[in-house]
């Protein structure tokens, strides 16, 4: 099984009034067998995008906090309330101390919270590996919102993490920069398990189109 994860980061074009209708886009794009796509969408449209889109819909973002007085967090016990039940975490847009990071897979891990762990290097990919999460994405943070994908800058670093995270059973996505469909069959032919991708998908001017070419590729 490959996976696409789109994050909606919070660009205009995927975030409040917009959010729905473009899953609801990108849904009727995806019919593959093979192929499981996730839409990261911000905090304030989880819960109106999960009670639709139930599984497909994660969040970006959890905070290893029980529910109570945390004013600004996340708690995962918010996330399955929400009907929610897998979250980014530490992406380079939002990084998190390491300790905090272990501690929150841990909780996250107990209660049922599947994390995609990101990874900004080699080092936090071997660093993330001992960790109870099943998907590890490595995204080199200087690539994210360019033209250059991942798998054209890194290919040894890509082969290098899927070793790692190959000998730890974890799911490896790649992702920064990819655009075109060539970019995500690299990833795939370099040992990834699938993508996480955004600007390639929700800035284009055909997001259905490019995420159904893109899914197509790592088939
Ligand atoms: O989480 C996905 C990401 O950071 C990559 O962004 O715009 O390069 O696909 P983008």
């Amino acid at each position: 099984m490959k996976t696409i994860i789109v994050n909606f980061k919070q660009y205009h074009e995927s975030t409040g009034r917009s959010a729905i209708s473009l899953i609801s886009l990108l849904n009727h794009a995806i019919d593959f067998k093979g192929i499981e796509t996730f839409f990261a969408v911000s905090l304030t449209d989880l819960l109106s995008a999960s009670e639709i889109y139930g599984d497909m819909v994660i969040a970006q973002h959890v905070d290893g906090v029980d529910s109570g007085p945390y004013t600004g967090h996340v708690s995962y016990r918010t996330l399955l309330n929400m009907g929610v039940r897998k979250s980014l975490l530490n992406h380079s847009e939002r990084k998190v101390k390491k300790e905090i990071i272990a501690k929150t897979a841990m909780l996250c891990d107990k209660a049922g919270v599947e994390l995609i762990l990101c990874a900004a290097d080699i080092d936090e990919v071997k660093m993330f590996s001992s960790l109870p999460v099943p998907f590890i994405a490595y995204e080199p943070p200087d690539l994210i919102g360019g033209n250059i994908s991942v798998s054209t800058a890194n290919p040894d670093t890509i082969r290098d993490a899927a070793v790692v995270c190959d000998r730890a059973d974890k799911a490896l996505l790649v992702g920064a920069g990819i655009k075109v469909p060539d970019d995500a069959r690299k990833s795939v032919e370099l040992g990834a398990s699938g993508i996480l991708i955004s600007s390639g998908v929700v800035l284009s001017r055909e997001p259905g189109d490019a995420l159904s070419s893109l899914a197509k590729a790592l088939l």
